[in-house]
């Protein structure tokens, strides 16, 4: 089995700036309330950008970091919930704006752990030889299949991507471990968002259904409080090293409050989790690679640093992954 690592990492998030007060003047509600109950004060919203675009400006800027030719890429797994369109896939949409001839292309659904199911395709790929160079992104515009009329979900998502370049290596091994899983019963009334109805000339019309997220927000948040700790205890098994050799953890940005929690139950403190939820809201599959770019970019990461990344969201879905950190 060959070993991988990360080699660039890249995100982007658009302009638009929507504070919690720009909300207010959309639903009843007020900056107090989102930010003590959530901890997000404002989000990003697309005026017009779609998820196949802001994947490829965050593809771009991973591209450049990891100092390769697009041509080098031989696979793009995209994990999102909010494609652009049913076909052709977002990862194909990207294929063909950065140029990456050599790819093979695709979309994966995993809601919020979009990114950590496509950290592990791609490592999975490049381990048994089928490919040497992935660029797997979590991206979203969650914007356009949000209900802007429903106060309690409304508040907490955001637009945007995050991106990472993996290769083979034969010396370093970046990627120490990755746990997933999944939870499909009774999943749709925790989190959910219809697609198109059954309808074609046999049978009579559906009724018209629009797909729009909807949520039952303490049975998420109750399970985001159990399943952090678990993926991570997960990502340990097998491995020589403990939580106190962890940097840091970049946890899905979902709410503080489940953090806080997660943290408690781990004995570990908050402040070990990587945060950017307030000014980002819940960016479901980007949210893990806008925080780790976001990271990077700012010289917190050095070689050597262990860190961990954790997800969990609708499917249900969740998983983690231990990294070594191989960038100088
Ligand atoms: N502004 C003001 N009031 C609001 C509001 C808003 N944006 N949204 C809901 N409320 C009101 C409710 O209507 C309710 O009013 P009522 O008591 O008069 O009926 C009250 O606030 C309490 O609502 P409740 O749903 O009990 O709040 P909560 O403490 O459970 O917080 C969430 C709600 C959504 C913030 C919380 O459940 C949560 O974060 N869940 C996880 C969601 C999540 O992370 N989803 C994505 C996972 S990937």
């Amino acid at each position: 089995m060959k070993s991988v690592k990360i080699i660039g990492t890249g995100s982007y998030a658009p302009s638009k700036i929507v504070t919690n007060s720009d909300l207010s003047k959309i639903v009843d509600t007020n900056d107090e309330w989102i930010s003590s109950r959530t901890g997000i004060r404002e989000r990003r919203i697309t005026t017009g950008e779609d998820t196949s675009v802001l994947s490829t400006k965050a593809a771009l800027e991973a591209i450049k970091n990891a100092n390769i030719d697009p041509l080098d890429i031989d696979l793009i797994v995209v994990g999102t919930a909010s494609p652009d369109k049913f076909i052709p896939s977002t990862a194909c949409l990207v294929q063909a704006e950065i140029g990456a001839e050599n790819a093979t292309c695709f979309d994966i659904s995993a809601a919020c752990t979009g990114f950590i199911y496509a950290l592990n395709i791609g490592t999975q790929f490049i381990k048994t030889g089928q490919c040497k160079t992935a660029l797997v992104i979590g991206a979203e515009v969650l914007s356009k299949i949000v209900d802007w009329s429903d106060r309690s979900t409304c508040v907490l998502f955001g637009d945007g991507a995050g991106a990472a370049i993996l290769q083979s290596s034969h010396d370093e091994n970046g990627i120490l471990s990755i746990y997933t899983g999944s939870d499909g019963r009774n999943a749709a009334e925790f989190l959910g968002c219809s697609a198109v109805p059954v309808r074609n000339p046999f049978i009579k019309s559906a009724e018209k259904q629009e797909s729009l997220v909807t949520m039952n927000g303490k049975d998420i948040f109750r399970f985001g409080t159990k399943i952090i700790p678990k993926c991570i205890e997960e990502v340990f098994k097998e491995q020589d090293c403990t939580i106190e050799d962890i940097k840091y953890i970049v946890p899905h940005q979902a709410n503080m409050r489940i953090i806080d929690s997660a943290a408690k139950r781990l004995e570990i403190d908050s402040d070990k989790f990587y945060m950017n939820l307030d000014r980002y809201g819940n960016t479901s599959a980007a949210s893990i690679p806008l925080a780790l770019n976001e990271m990077a970019r700012n010289g917190l990461l050095h070689r050597g640093d262990k860190i961990i990344l954790v997800g969990f969201g609708g499917g249900l879905t969740f998983g983690a992954a231990l990294i070594e950190w191989m960038i100088d």
